[in-house]
This record gives structure tokens, C-alpha cells and sequence, in this order.
């Protein structure tokens, strides 16, 4: 099979914008496809700035950046993701929706192309079945944010083909990342089952107030040596989707211990999601 060219990605919010910038850096024209055009604009500019970022630390030139950002084709319409050889969907962390858009997408990209979801806990065999042909897909897990972070969970479902798990694979080596294959369909997949019962636990330590925020994330830098505290990260990913992370495991395992804890589901509803928001565990003001 030849190396995948063209890729689509759907959604271009947090993840969604940092995909698009390390496909296009990497050489791939991409169709950058939102159904708000208020995203669009965002990610724009997300995308501009990161390559600018990349430019004035010598990774490429300024002119190698501009050529990079003209490979990228903005849309709200998604027939436009038609010629692309993988779609990687990132929309909200919800099976409905991601359904949708999966039955969509089926319907829209070519036979042989991949259908790729950048899903954090839902399981992949589940979103297959919205389509026609499940084997063709995967999941390719990037974490926040994209350009930076060096590696990706692949995880596979119950009739994802070893076919598809090797060019899922291939591309996020083309993308100058380390694919890391999950052979079972386990909410959560590693990262998240790893990472959610962190925010869990310090949500509840700072809730009951055993300790204050910052001394907590203090703690996990400087004690544990983590890069960062779990607050802090809470914030990068959006305590919406972390909700929902934690919500889905919650429901999927059917374990208390995942239990959403209280002062998350409060701050989603007051809208503090983090930095997208410019107010989260901690405030941002208008550059977040
Ligand atoms: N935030 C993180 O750190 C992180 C890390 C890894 C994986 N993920 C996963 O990536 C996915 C996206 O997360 P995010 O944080 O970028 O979310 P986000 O809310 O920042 O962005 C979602 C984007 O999808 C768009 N959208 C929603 N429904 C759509 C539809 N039907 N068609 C087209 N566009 C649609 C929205 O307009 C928005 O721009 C989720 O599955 C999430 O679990 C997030």
C-alpha cells in the first residue's frame, strides 16, 4: 500500500488544530473541516502561530512555514474530505456524535482509505459499528499538544484489521511520532486509565481541602518529578473533556471509583473548562 498523503481532520478544536499543524509540517496536504466557523478561525490562527513558533526556533524556515500552512484547505463542508487516504476525527467525547460523524465519513472517503479517531475512552469496535466497513478503523490517540508530544496510542477494536493498525502506525511515524499499538479495546485505553484517576484523586484531595491547589501540583513536580502538576494539565485538556473521559470510563466499567468527582462537574457547569476558556483550576486572561 503506498504511504497515506492526504489526510482529513474533522473537528478542529484543541486537538483537532494541533493535528492539522503536524500534518501540514510534515508534509501532508490537509482538509481541515469544522462545523463552526468560529473554530475554523481559531484554529487558524493556533495553526499560524505554532508554525511560527516552530519557524523561530529553526525547525524550518519562515518560507518552508508558509508553505507548510498553504497545504492546509479550511472547510465547514465535509464533502470536501472525499480524496482524503485517512480521516482522523476529533469532535467532542461523545459516542453520538462520533457515530455520526463515523457514519458520515464512511459514506464520504474513498474504500481504501483509513477512518481514524482521536478518541481518549471510547471504545473503537463501538464506533466501528456505525460504519460499513469496521476493519478499516483505529484509533490514533494524540495527545496535547500534538506538535509537541512524541508519542501516540494506537488502539485497535474488535474487528479493526492488522492492516489497518500497520498504516495507522506508518502515519504517525510519518508524522515524526512514536506509535504505541493498545491491543485491547478497554475504556480509558493506558493513558487515560492512567492519567483520569490523577485528576480524580486531586480533584477530591482539593475538594475536601487537604491541600491547596498549588501545593498539590507543586508536590507532583517537585516531589514526584512530573513535568507538570495535575491541575495544571486538567486546564490544557479541558476539564469538559476530562469530564467526559472520566464519565464514560465511569459508565463503561461500572466502577464507583470513577465516580465523577464534584468539584469537576461543578466547574463544567460554571463553563470554567481550562485554558480554552481562559479560566479553569487557575486563570488564563485573554491569551489562553
Ligand atoms: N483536549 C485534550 O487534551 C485531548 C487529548 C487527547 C484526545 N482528546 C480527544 O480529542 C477529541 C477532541 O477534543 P478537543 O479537546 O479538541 O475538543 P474541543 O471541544 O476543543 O474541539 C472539538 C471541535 O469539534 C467541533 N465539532 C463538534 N462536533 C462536530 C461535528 N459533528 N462536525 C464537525 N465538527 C464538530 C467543535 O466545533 C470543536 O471545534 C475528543 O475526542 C477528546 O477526547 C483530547
Amino acid at each position: 500500500m503506498e504511504p497515506i498523503q492526504t489526510v482529513g481532520v474533522l473537528g478542529v478544536g484543541t486537538m483537532g488544530a494541533g493535528i492539522v499543524q503536524l500534518a501540514a509540517q510534515t508534509g501532508h496536504p490537509v482538509v481541515a473541516c469544522d462545523r463552526s466557523v468560529e473554530a475554523l478561525e481559531r484554529a487558524e490562527r493556533y495553526v499560524r502561530e505554532g508554525l511560527r513558533r516552530f519557524a523561530d526556533r529553526g525547525a524550518f524556515t519562515e518560507g518552508e512555514a508558509e508553505e507548510h500552512y498553504e497545504r492546509i484547505q479550511w472547510t465547514v463542508d465535509l464533502g470536501e474530505m472525499a480524496p482524503v487516504g485517512a480521516a482522523i476525527e476529533a469532535i467532542v467525547e461523545k459516542v453520538g456524535p462520533k457515530k455520526e460523524a463515523f457514519r458520515a465519513l464512511d459514506a464520504i472517503i474513498a474504500p481504501d482509505a483509513l477512518l481514524l479517531t482521536n478518541t481518549s475512552s471510547i471504545s473503537i469496535t463501538d464506533l466501528a459499528s456505525a460504519t460499513e466497513n469496521p476493519g478499516r478503523v483505529c484509533g490514533t490517540h494524540f495527545f496535547t499538544p500534538p506538535p509537541v508530544r512524541e508519542a501516540v496510542e494506537v488502539p485497535r477494536g474488535l474487528l479493526t484489521t492488522d492492516e489497518t493498525v500497520e498504516r495507522a502506525k506508518g502515519l504517525v511515524r510519518a508524522f515524526g511520532k512514536i506509535p504505541i499499538a493498545i491491543q485491547k479495546d478497554v475504556p480509558g485505553f493506558v493513558a487515560n486509565r492512567f492519567l483520569m484517576p490523577m485528576l480524580i484523586e486531586a480533584s477530591r484531595l482539593l475538594d475536601e481541602g487537604v491541600a491547596s491547589k498549588e501545593e498539590i501540583d507543586l508536590l507532583v513536580k517537585k516531589g514526584l518529578g512530573f513535568p507538570i502538576g495535575p491541575f495544571e494539565l486538567g486546564d490544557f485538556i479541558g476539564l469538559d473533556v476530562g469530564l467526559d473521559v472520566i464519565s464514560y470510563v465511569h459508565e463503561e466499567l461500572g466502577d464507583a471509583y470513577y465516580t465523577p468527582p464534584r468539584l469537576l462537574k461543578e466547574m463544567v457547569r460554571a463553563g470554567k473548562l481550562g485554558r480554552k476558556t481562559g479560566e479553569g483550576f487557575y486563570s488564563y486572561g485573554e491569551e489562553a
